[in-house]
């Protein structure tokens, strides 16, 4: 197969020129890094995983009317996406505090929130990704004001159907992470829905238990990675249980064989 070019690297990402203009190829590797990559390591088979649950999310918020960049899965750890503008901005949704919410402010994680926060940040990893306000959006033109608003509407419309979604399968949504990016209809700029949605960026934690489900347990060392990204699939119906050993042997084979 012909060489690909590489357009960007990111920490559990990379994009690549698509096949036709306009358009890229998302590819998701096993690589996971916290605290601002601090801490790096791997999870067997998250790729694979989180392709297909971010396939699963994008294409439900499609149905109702949420744009995303996302077009179409491609393979077991690639989808075709719209080439974007990324907006240098993550947009934190809370439900629960958790994270550093509890840190900032001494609230004690799982304390419910009476409403949902969403909180900006600005995507920077030399800066550590350091929290704004809108008053820095604006005055830094990262963002219109237009687009602030289109972004938070989507934004609770993202959390009001993800927390369904999630809550029907006996999983509470504590707090997600989300990116949105321009496409360009001549000189009109229109915001979609970028990057990914699965365990990496969000706090997902069992109805009945609180047992953790993302990342935090990569985060905090709390063993059972692999299974608890495969139990999020599993529970979105997207896993069978013969599935879920294919996606760790084809990683170990593959490992084996220096690829
Ligand atoms: P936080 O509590 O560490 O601020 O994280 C809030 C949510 O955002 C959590 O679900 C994890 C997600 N997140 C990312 O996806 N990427 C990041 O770089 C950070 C800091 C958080």
């Amino acid at each position: 197969m012909a060489r690909r070019r590489q357009i960007y690297e990111g920490k559990a990402k990379i994009l690549y020129e698509g096949p036709e203009p306009g358009t890229l190829i998302q590819y998701f590797k096993d690589d996971a890094t916290a605290f601002n990559a601090q801490k790096r390591g791997t999870i067997a088979g998250k790729g694979v995983i989180n392709n297909r649950i971010s396939e699963h999310i994008f294409t439900a918020l499609q149905q109702i009317g949420v744009p995303t960049h996302f077009i179409r899965r491609l393979n077991m750890r690639e989808q075709l996406i719209r080439q974007v503008e990324i907006i240098p901005i993550e947009i934190v949704i809370r439900n629960v505090a958790a994270g550093s919410l509890t840190k900032r402010l001494g609230i004690e994680e799982g304390t419910q929130l009476p409403r949902t926060i969403i909180e900006y940040y600005y995507k920077d990893d030399a800066l550590g990704d350091p929290m704004i306000a809108d008053e820095h959006i604006a005055c830094f033109g990262w963002a219109t004001q237009d687009e602030m608003n289109d972004i938070a509407d989507m934004a609770i419309r993202v959390n009001d159907f993800l927390s369904g979604m999630f809550a029907a399968i006996g999983i509470r949504l504590i707090d997600f992470k989300l990116e949105f990016g321009r496409v360009w209809d001549g000189d009109f700029a229109r915001v979609i829905l970028a990057d990914e949605i699965s365990p990496d960026g969000c706090r997902l934690w069992d109805s009945k238990t609180n047992q953790k489900l993302d990342k935090d347990r990569f985060r905090q060392d709390l063993g059972g990675v692999e299974e608890a990204y495969q139990e999020v699939a599993r529970r979105l119906g997207l896993l069978r249980e013969e599935d879920e050993v294919a996606v760790l042997d084809l990683d170990s084979h593959r490992k084996k064989r220096g690829k």
